[in-house]
């Protein structure tokens, strides 16, 4: 069982995770044309808080992530919040609306089939150390013109996890901006989304979060 799996039963329960989540849904959508007709991954999903947020505005979602404990609760909400997975009539077209979980690591299993017009990722590229990896996984998945959104921390001095951990402390976004645009993404943009305070050491620290919007090109 990993750091995730203990956490998911009581993800949902911090209103700060809730508000971060809503948060980059709604700055997601002033910055991305969503559509019903747009297929979309969320990668890193944990419990889905940003997919149910964007649901009522894009098409079918796959949210992947690999801790089987996220997944487990996320499966719960999608059954309780009666989301179907059928094709729905709009506008006299036809498209496939709902939300499918799948336990996915692009980091060590193979790249699926599925293509998307959209890709979001909150606070999960800062866990995988292979940046540019995970960059050109999403780059594949894309559709000619789809979108990439990540939400995750700037750069920050190792003090927001309290627990031992490996991965990035944090992004500088021109770097990330360059290994973006190495893999092919273009109109790369990013803005600061939301605050993170945490008590350090007796102290508020404030550990800002961006958003990098870009566009396979
Ligand atoms: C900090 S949590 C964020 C969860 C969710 N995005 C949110 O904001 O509520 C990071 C998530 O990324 C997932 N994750 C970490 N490494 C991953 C990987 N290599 N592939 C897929 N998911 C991963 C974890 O299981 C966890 O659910």
């Amino acid at each position: 069982m990993n750091e995730f799996d203990q956490k998911a039963q009581e993800w949902d329960a911090k209103p700060i995770r809730v508000e971060r989540a809503h948060t980059v849904a709604e700055r997601i959508k002033t910055a991305v044309p969503l559509s019903p007709y747009m297929t979309a991954l969320e990668y890193g999903c944990g419990t889905g808080l940003v997919s149910f947020a964007l649901q009522p505005e894009l098409g079918h979602i796959t949210l992947a992530d690999s801790s089987i404990g996220m997944l487990t609760v996320l499966r719960e909400k999608i059954a309780a919040g009666n989301i179907q997975n059928t094709c729905t009539a709009h506008n006299r077209l036809r498209y496939s609306a709902g939300m499918t979980p799948v336990q996915l690591d692009l980091i060590t299993d193979p790249l699926p089939a599925e293509r998307y017009q959209l890709i979001y990722t909150l606070l999960t590229l800062h866990h995988i150390p292979d940046t540019d990896k995970i960059l050109r996984a999403f780059y594949q998945l894309l559709d000619h013109s789809g979108y990439l959104c990540v939400a995750d921390l700037d750069k920050e001095d190792g003090t927001f996890h309290e627990d031992e951990f490996h991965g990035h402390l944090g992004f500088d976004r021109k770097e990330l901006g360059a290994r973006a645009r190495q893999v092919g993404f273009q109109k790369i943009n990013f803005s600061t989304v939301f605050h993170m305070r945490k008590d350090v050491n007796g102290t508020s620290k404030d550990f800002p979060i961006f958003l990098m919007v870009a566009q396979k090109s």
